[in-house]
């Protein structure tokens, strides 16, 4: 048995789809353990494109049973409206294949209304966020003041609930000129919905902590990426999820022992979407090229995302806090006809090298990236197979990334193709 996690080593888009999609295939439980609809990728089966944001990969696949850990924040409408699209296309969606946390905390409109309130009176210095709602729900969660699944079940301390709520958020919002919202009419709407939300609610610790006595293989499915994480990540430029392996026993309710392969996506070069540093970052024709080529948009907002250079040393930390086992290296097609690339193999911070990414934001905006220069490749690397198959300055390119981060490519990814993949090894097998 061997469960596995699969995490963005970087800021996100790191192409996480693909390979979720491929390892869905090989487990039997897939769990989504944090964020929410703030993520969002397109799986491509047998031809059919399936978009999804809240839905754990496994739901488009028969025979698996999909969950949403305690640790996700769901908007219900937002998951009625995914689960309706996706029945459309013929997909069964019960609550023998489906459950959700009746732990986890729900995404409300006014944690939209204050998500957006809040990004306009942080004026330059703006996050950047989706505007889903996502920040706010997670403080009202750590501030106890949280509805949660089950709240669902009980209309009096429900009501009671948002009241409460809703009076201390009421002066927020109208203190940044912002609409204030009225709390029966969040009560009636959440209790429209409450029936069809409680269908699919269970208890998902108890479900996997069965799954995994019967030896059945939990995929835990990690969104936003490493340096999006609210604690270890490029702060206050973050998502407010912990985004890290760790997350994936807290984020379920299992043990911390449960997973035993963390494997850390990594694409070939950088992106990020919004705001925040980006040591190597390269808003030039590279960033362009990057960006054309990798068709870097974000799948959720349609942003353009800001393109730059691989940074080993912050991959590396990402090798670190997670304990990633082994890469899944995406996208090396992107740098196909680049007759050289660079490396970021340190820092250079006041005068000093460093070989690690400083927590303060005004060090994290200052640091200097040191260079590696490396031979490109004229050849093409898409839709390769085998190493064979690749020209042997991307095989260095690659070999050498594995040296600076400290961790194996067990898999490398070629094309957006499922099979356009070399395995070096199934994370699913000891
Ligand atoms: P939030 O998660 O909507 O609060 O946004 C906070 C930051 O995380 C912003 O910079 C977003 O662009 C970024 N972010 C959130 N979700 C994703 C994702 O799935 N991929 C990449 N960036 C994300």
């Amino acid at each position: 048995m061997s469960n596995v996690a699969v995490i963005g080593s970087q800021w996100g888009d790191e192409g996480k789809g693909k390979i979720v999609d491929w390892l869905s295939s090989r487990a039997d439980v897939v769990v989504r353990f944090q964020g929410g609809h703030n993520a969002g990728h397109t799986l491509v089966i047998d031809g059919n494109e399936y978009k999804l944001n809240l839905l754990p990969s496994g739901v488009v696949r028969q025979g698996k049973i999909s969950m949403i850990g305690n640790g996700v924040v769901i908007s219900p409408w937002a998951l009625l409206k995914e689960i309706a699209t996706i029945k459309e296309k013929g997909v069964k969606i019960t609550p023998e294949n489906f459950v959700i946390a009746e732990n986890a905390n729900l995404i409300l409109p006014v944690h939209q209304a204050l998500d957006a309130a809040l990004e306009m009176t942080r004026g330059e210095g703006k996050l950047g966020t989706t505007k889903r709602g996502i920040g706010p729900a997670y403080e009202d969660k750590v501030a106890r003041r949280g509805i949660r699944v089950c709240d669902l079940r009980h209309p009096e301390i429900l009501k009671e609930k948002i009241s409460k709520m809703m009076f201390h958020h009421n002066i927020l919002l109208a203190g940044m000129g912002a609409d204030t919202m009225d709390a029966n009419e969040t009560y009636d709407k959440l209790m429209e919905i409450a029936g069809d939300i409680l269908h699919y609610a269970g208890v998902v610790w108890r479900d996997l902590d069965r799954a995994r006595t019967e030896g059945k293989k939990i995929l835990f499915e990690g969104a936003q990426g490493t340096m999006l994480d609210v604690d270890h990540g490029t702060y206050p430029y973050v998502t407010s999820s912990n985004t890290v392996a760790a997350q994936a026993a807290i984020g379920s309710g299992m043990g911390v022992d449960a997973v035993k392969y963390v494997l850390g996506i990594t694409k070939a070069y950088t992106t990020r979407v919004g705001t925040g540093p980006f040591p190597t970052e390269q808003d030039n024709e590279i960033g362009q090229f990057l960006g054309e080529k990798g068709k870097e948009f974000g799948t959720v907002t349609g942003r353009k995302r800001r393109c730059g250079w691989f940074d080993a040393v912050m991959v590396r930390q990402a090798v670190r806090v997670n304990g990633i086992h082994g890469i899944s290296l995406t996208k090396l097609d992107v740098l196909d006809g680049l007759e050289e690339i660079k490396i970021c193999v340190g820092y250079r911070l006041n005068g000093e090298e460093i070989d690690y990414y400083p927590a303060s934001q005004v060090d994290q905006a200052a640091v200097e990236p040191i260079y590696e220069t490396m031979d490109g490749w004229s050849e093409s690397t898409y839709g390769a197979r085998s190493w064979a198959e690749l020209p042997a300055a991307a095989v260095k390119y690659v070999r050498h990334i594995e040296e600076l981060i400290g961790a194996p490519v067990s898999m490398l990814s070629t094309s957006p193709e499922r099979d356009d993949t070399i395995l070096m090894r199934d994370p699913f097998v000891d």
